[in-house]
């Protein structure tokens, strides 16, 4: 049976990786992203995706790439992956509303645009499954990934709730909650605990969202960490975070 995926950002990184296993794995592939030349060379790679230009931040671009996606693969989507991203850091003594603004755009917004195009004919179906590729990041609110954290933390809502009301309708939901992978967006970043390349996060991703997995989270000693941040009390999460933010703050202002 052919089996369709669309997923945004695939033209690098976690995207791209997953683009790739998940074609090995037999799925039809409509591959979504603004660097159209290396979406093509991606698709040209794989044994059936097609390439879309498209910026998540519009909607209407979004469900136009949908309706063309269906249109070329023959079929409505059996899958969508919410994974384009933007990830930059962000500090509240030198806030900058622009950067703050791009990563809502693309990281909840752009998840929403592809929810909403995808959904209804989902559930007229009674199936198919929708997943956002969110952050350990989004399970408190992390010194200099203010806004990163806060987008990934909507989003990790967002789909909480949008899988409690889709499950007697026959959609599933999933929530990706990678710690870090080796991208173009985490190499300049110093230390990675437990880093992943992303060909492994994207196997462990496929095989978990193939199996109908509410939530994949990975590796698990950050899973274990960053969940459990989140129960600890206020005090002492602030003040065993306020050594890591001061030494983040310092090193941005030397940079200036
Ligand atoms: N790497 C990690 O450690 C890590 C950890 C947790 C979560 N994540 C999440 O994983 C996802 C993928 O990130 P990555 O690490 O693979 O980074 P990446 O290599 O920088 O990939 C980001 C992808 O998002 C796409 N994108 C960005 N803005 C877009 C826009 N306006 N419209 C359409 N596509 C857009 C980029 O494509 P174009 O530039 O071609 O548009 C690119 O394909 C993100 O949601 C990120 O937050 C990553």
């Amino acid at each position: 049976m052919t089996k369709r995926c669309i997923i945004t950002g695939a033209s690098s990184g976690i995207g791209e990786a997953l683009a790739r296993e998940l074609a090995s794995r037999g799925w039809e592939l409509a591959l979504l992203a603004r660097r159209g030349d290396m979406l093509a060379k991606l698709a040209g790679e794989l044994p059936r995706a097609v390439a879309i230009e498209c910026d998540v931040r519009d909607a209407a671009a979004v469900h136009a790439a949908v309706r063309r996606g269906e249109a070329e693969l023959g079929g409505p989507f059996d899958l969508a992956i919410a994974n384009a991203g933007v990830g930059v850091p962000s500090f509240a003594f030198e806030f900058n509303l622009s950067d703050a603004e791009q990563m809502v755009r693309v990281n909840i917004l752009g998840m929403m645009y592809l929810f909403d195009a995808v959904i209804p004919s989902m559930i007229e179906r009674k199936s198919g499954r929708f997943a956002g590729v969110a952050s350990l990041a989004g399970h408190r609110g992390l010194p200099s990934s203010s806004v990163y954290s806060a987008t990934k933390s909507a989003m990790q809502s967002f789909l909480e709730a949008s899988r409690i009301e889709l499950k007697p309708l026959g959609v599933g939901v999933t929530i990706i909650n990678p710690g870090f992978v080796a991208t173009p967006m985490t190499e300049k970043n110093r230390k990675m605990p437990f880093l992943w390349q992303a060909p492994r996060a994207a196997k462990y991703i496929a095989s978990r969202l193939e199996a109908g997995n509410d939530v994949i989270e990975f590796p698990l000693p950050m899973s274990l960490l960053t969940r459990g941040l989140r129960f600890l009390p206020r005090a002492l999460f602030d003040r065993m975070t306020v050594v890591y933010a001061k030494r983040k703050i310092d090193r941005s202002k030397l940079k200036r």
